[in-house]
């Protein structure tokens, strides 16, 4: 048997062909997201599919995301949860929220999704234990250890706890990263594997996204 191969950005492409892409309505929001200066750092519609099927498969009817940015994520993930679901989803940035809340109200899932505004260490702190279903980091990365630990008390047994940029921006093996956050992406992406109680992968779509079930 060869070694598999390893995942290039040619496999990337090949991927986001072969997956649903974005409405007119997603497109919509990321063109006017564009022209309010928040930056385009959503995740990519494949990365989207993948966390929808994972909340499909696992039944899902609360999620909790710390880092609403645009709200795209938010939207996407409403969309796979049932009747009666919901995304509660946490931003710092008055503007992002007032943004999010704004595409959400005009949404296909209006009313599935809660914006809560502040930090994402003092809302978690406010959310009931065992209250939801699934979680999705993607926020600050510096934080994501202290998310990850409120999140294993937050998602019930069983649930989905998924986090962005594993791969750190794509500068995870740069000797010199650019980016501040890359050191805190390495940092988490030990902590997160070592986790006890959690059993987590990374699946190398997007910019690397963690898929973890806490046992
Ligand atoms: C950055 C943050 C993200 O969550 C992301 O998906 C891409 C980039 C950033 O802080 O630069
Ligand atoms: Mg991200």
């Amino acid at each position: 048997m060869p070694d598999p191969c390893p995942v290039t950005r040619k496999h990337l492409q090949y991927v986001a062909e072969r997956t649903r892409g974005d409405d007119d309505f997603l497109v919509a929001l990321k063109e006017s997201a564009k022209a309010a200066e928040i930056p385009a750092i959503w995740i990519s519609p494949a990365q989207a599919s993948l966390m929808q099927i994972m909340l499909k498969l696992k039944g899902a009817r609360e999620v909790v995301e710390v880092g609403c940015l645009a709200g795209y994520s938010a939207i996407q993930m409403a969309r796979a949860l049932p009747q009666g679901g919901r995304v509660r989803t946490i931003e710092i940035s008055p503007k992002h929220a007032t943004f999010a809340r704004d595409w959400i109200h005009r949404s296909d899932v209006a009313g599935r999704v809660d914006v809560l505004e502040g930090a994402g260490v003092d809302v978690l702190a406010t959310l009931a234990s065992n209250s939801a279903d699934a979680a999705f980091l993607d926020a600050d990365k510096e934080n994501y250890p202290r998310y990850l630990d409120e999140c294993m008390r937050i998602v019930r047994p069983g649930g989905l706890i998924m986090a962005d940029n594993a791969f750190a921006f794509g500068q995870l093996f740069d000797e010199v990263p650019q980016e501040s956050g890359v050191h805190a992406v390495r940092r988490f992406n030990d902590y997160m594997a070592a986790k006890p109680g959690l059993h987590a992968v990374i699946a190398p779509i997007g910019d690397g996204c963690w898929i973890g079930v806490k046992e």
